[in-house]
């Protein structure tokens, strides 16, 4: 590929293309290790009522168009809105090559690109007719500017209540996030409808590792004998999982 100001980038040969130019902060992108136990986790359905209520709320406000995935990951959610909506094509943006050598096959209307989504997006202005964002940064000048006027922004957050029978073992949820998320969306998107997605599970041993280790909580392991105390877990755990998937429009 070729920008304008003649730079090259080459598509690897797992489907992404990395334009990134610059070094990102250590700690930034998910690892190896994180990304395979995310990869697990995903693929056991525990976070597919999440994943479907994406689905739909998508297939009931687009009809076309580009979707990005800010943050995508492995492309898992975006691969599901896809799915709801046949006419839209798909961009994953995440810092993580790792995660986007799966996201660049999680759908076949889906591209993926390495980038930093706190710097501009490589992405032309009013061009997307949704971006969803799942447990990721949230650049709401980025979202302003590439959202067409009629677009949607759809963001996932967990709940308060979200796995809070693993206590410890997992980044506890901030009950002051929800004012965050208005506060970081700022005058340029209205709030315009919300849905919570809570469910009980029962999960095995090797799944309650999977939830720790797919997210920042892998990087708290060594404190307190939270390794330890995980690795003791040898039966299932009820566990709750709770999410928000707020929807916005932008602020013309
Ligand atoms: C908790 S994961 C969520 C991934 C995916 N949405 C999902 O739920 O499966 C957060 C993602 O944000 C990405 N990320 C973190 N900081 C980023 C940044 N500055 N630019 C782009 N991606 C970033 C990580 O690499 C990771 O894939």
């Amino acid at each position: 590929m070729r920008c304008d100001r003649v730079h090259s980038f080459d598509v690897a040969k797992q489907g992404y293309v990395n334009l990134l130019h610059a070094r990102i902060p250590a700690g930034t992108a998910d690892t190896a290790p994180m990304v395979a136990a995310r990869v697990d986790l995903l693929s056991s359905g525990v976070y597919l009522p999440l994943a479907d209520a994406l689905a739909k709320v998508a297939s009931e406000h687009i009809e076309d168009g580009m979707v990005i995935d800010a943050g995508a990951g492995t492309g898992y959610y975006l691969a599901h809105v896809l799915d709801a909506v046949p006419a839209a094509y798909g961009l994953a943006l995440d810092v993580s090559a790792v995660a986007l050598r799966r996201a660049a096959r999680a759908h076949p209307r889906a591209g993926a690109a390495v980038w930093n989504l706190w710097e501009p997006w490589p992405v032309a202005d009013s061009s997307a007719s949704l971006i969803l964002n799942v447990f990721a940064p949230r650049n709401a000048p980025q979202f302003h500017r590439v959202l067409t006027e009629d677009g949607l922004l759809v963001v996932a957050t967990p709940n308060p209540g979200h796995l809070r029978e693993l206590g410890d073992l997992v980044i506890s949820v901030d009950g002051s996030k929800d004012a965050r998320l208005e506060d970081t969306l700022g005058e340029r998107f209205t709030r315009v409808d919300r849905h919570e997605v809570t469910q009980q599970v029962a999960l095995e041993p090797d799944r309650i590792r999977q939830v720790v280790e797919m997210g920042p909580s892998a990087h708290h392991l060594h404190r307190d004998g939270r390794r330890e105390r995980l690795d003791a877990i040898t039966g299932s755990v009820d566990v709750t999982t709770s999410f928000s998937v707020t929807l916005y429009r932008p602020v013309s």
